[in-house]
């Protein structure tokens, strides 16, 4: 597959617009929009939803979670009183900007946001480019849901005008061959990575290593360890926004795969798990529940209690995460983190 190549891209805006050097003053276009993902995509959810409702703990992908109203749900999330990843990490940002957007100075590249979602937080590094001393950035944003990816660049480019956008339509656990050639940081915020399991994190971060070169970086969110009462609260807001977005999951099963599962069959559960340090997500059976999941010809029959697990969210001591960036061979660089310690931002670095 073709990776694209910031260089030749920020040359030509630059080229177009009567210059001869790429230059922040030269004002990007409307973002371009790459697709990995299209007509596969219907199928690769049937054969998830088919895998996860048939096995023995049921589970359903959490990428799924995110279609355009789970998109603006997570947005809504992010607000919440309850939620203190989001403004932890906004803060993290916003006070280590300039030392972490340091990388352009004076030097071209790509700054990659995977599961990029809102345009909340890559704003607070853009804030952070040194006026004169920065170099041509193009903005690389990655996510799954179109919709939301589309907006987010819209709206960054009526405040960041000169900046150059790459919008990737991609499942970033299948298409990380698809980023840019060339110089880049790679920004994964959210505490998305504690999403996966510690094999599938490991498996994930071994693939960004492989395309990392030896200047490249990665700055990844990961929520850290802390009393499982603030936990729990974050993900049991009182407003039931993160109940809905839990529903919402089979919302987007109904409508893709054709099946009939009426989400009010099923109560919102989420609770901290201290053996395996992590929040569990699950749709929880009020009574016996049948569906039909036509696309897949499945009939899903569950036990009153029974659940379906749609997310994990790890939660991260140092030394587990630093085990990690071991086994995929990265070594964090700096560690960037609040005055509680609840959220770090590593900087990591490929292991040469
Ligand atoms: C927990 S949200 C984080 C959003 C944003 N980065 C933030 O920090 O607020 C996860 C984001 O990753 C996207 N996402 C989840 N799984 C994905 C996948 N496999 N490939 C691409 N994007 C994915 C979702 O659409 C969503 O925008």
């Amino acid at each position: 597959m073709r990776r694209i190549n910031p260089q030749r891209v920020s040359d030509t805006i630059c080229k177009e617009a009567g210059r001869t050097r790429p230059d922040r003053r030269c004002p990007g276009r409307p973002p371009t929009v790459s697709r990995c993902i299209d007509t596969d995509f219907r199928q690769e959810m049937a054969g998830d939803v088919l895998s996860g409702l048939t096995g023995s703990v049921k589970s359903i992908p959490c990428k799924y979670l995110y279609d355009a109203y789970g998109s603006r749900l997570f947005d809504r999330i992010c607000t919440l009183t309850e939620y203190y990843p989001t403004r932890t990490e906004i803060a993290i940002l916003e006070g280590n900007a300039s030392r972490i957007m340091d990388f352009f100075s004076g030097r071209d590249g790509s700054l990659v946001e995977i599961g990029s979602g809102s345009d909340l937080k890559i704003r607070s590094l853009l804030r952070g480019l040194s006026g004169q001393g920065a170099g041509q950035v193009l903005y690389v944003p990655v996510d799954i849901s179109e919709t939301s990816l589309l907006r987010s660049a819209h709206r960054l480019l009526d405040d960041f005008p000169w900046l150059s956008i790459q919008a990737l339509v991609a499942d970033f656990t299948r298409h990380i061959d698809r980023l840019p050639e060339g110089r880049k940081l790679i920004a994964f915020f959210g505490g998305t990575f504690g999403n996966f399991t510690h094999e599938q994190g490991v498996a994930l971060l071994q693939g960004f290593a492989r395309i990392m070169g030896g200047h490249d970086r990665m700055l990844l969110g990961i929520d850290m360890l802390k009393p499982a009462g603030i936990i729990e609260a974050a993900y049991n807001d009182r407003s039931g926004v993160t109940a809905e977005f839990n529903r919402n999951i089979l919302k987007h099963v109904n409508r893709r795969l054709s099946a009939d599962f009426r989400p009010d069959d099923f109560e919102h559960l989420a609770f901290f798990n201290p053996d395996r340090e992590q929040v569990e997500m699950h749709l929880k059976a009020r009574s016996r529940v049948r569906a039909y999941i036509a696309e897949v010809g499945l009939s899903v029959c569950l036990e009153p209690e029974e659940t379906i697990l749609t997310e994990i969210s790890r939660k991260f001591s140092r030394a587990r995460a630093t085990a990690c960036f071991d086994e995929a061979g990265l070594v964090p660089v700096r560690w960037f983190t609040d005055a509680d310690a609840w959220y770090s931002l590593v900087e990591l670095a490929a292991r040469a």
